[in-house]
């Protein structure tokens, strides 16, 4: 299984990022190959001149299609998902996320916007025809407290449990995931269903 995580956040100390490493982490004792995009590593001018033919643009292109999912993450601005985030989005091919399960991940600096997800970011993965958004998570920035200097960042305990459910949820929603059938293969099972009658 290949996984895209996808850090929406222009920060680099980052509270989404947090959560985003921790689904990384857990999704690879799993056993699930994860690959790490940042927004903010990807050249600015490819952004914001949408640049389909950049190479770390393309890249990331063929990563998404090879992948069986997708976990973003993403602060909340202005009561929506991040901008920056939007500028790669939008550089997704129409149908980019089509047979994939997506996990959204997004925290906040209070509960006031905690449906942005719901009515920002999902419509955009269902514009990109994701087979399958998860219900995802929203952390207020108080469930996330940075570690001084080099130690871990310490999440609440309720943010805990909602984030291993969330990536159980992911985890199963993968392992159930119809997988595309090429069309060569798909003339050769009908060919063996006529012998078969
Ligand atoms: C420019 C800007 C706009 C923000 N707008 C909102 C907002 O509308 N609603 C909200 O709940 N938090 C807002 N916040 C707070 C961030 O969403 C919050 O601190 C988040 O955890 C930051 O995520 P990050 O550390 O991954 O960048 C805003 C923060 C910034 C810098």
């Amino acid at each position: 299984m290949l996984v895209v995580s996808l850090g929406g956040s222009p920060s680099l100390r980052s509270r989404s990022g947090v959560l985003l490493d921790r689904a990384r982490h857990w999704l690879h004792i799993q056993g699930v190959e994860v690959v790490t995009f940042q927004v903010r590593d990807f050249p600015a001018e490819d952004l914001l001149h949408a640049r389909f033919d950049s190479p770390k643009v393309q890249h990331f292109l063929q990563l998404v299609a090879q992948a069986d999912g997708l976990v973003v993450a993403t602060p909340v601005y202005k009561a929506s998902f991040a901008g920056a985030l939007k500028t790669l989005l939008d550089l997704l091919p129409e149908r980019a996320l089509e047979h994939k399960v997506v996990l959204p991940i997004a925290t906040g600096g209070s509960i006031a916007h905690m449906l942005a997800v719901d009515y920002a970011l999902k419509p955009v993965l269902s514009a990109l025809k994701a087979q399958e958004t998860l219900q995802g998570i929203f952390a207020d920035d108080s469930q996330i407290a940075y570690g001084e200097g080099s130690a871990a960042a310490q999440l609440a305990p309720a943010l805990e449990q909602r984030l291993n459910e969330s990536l159980e949820q992911f985890y199963s929603a993968l392992a159930r995931r119809p997988k595309p059938v090429a069309p060569g293969l798909l003339n050769e099972r009908l060919i063996s269903a006529r012998w078969s009658i």
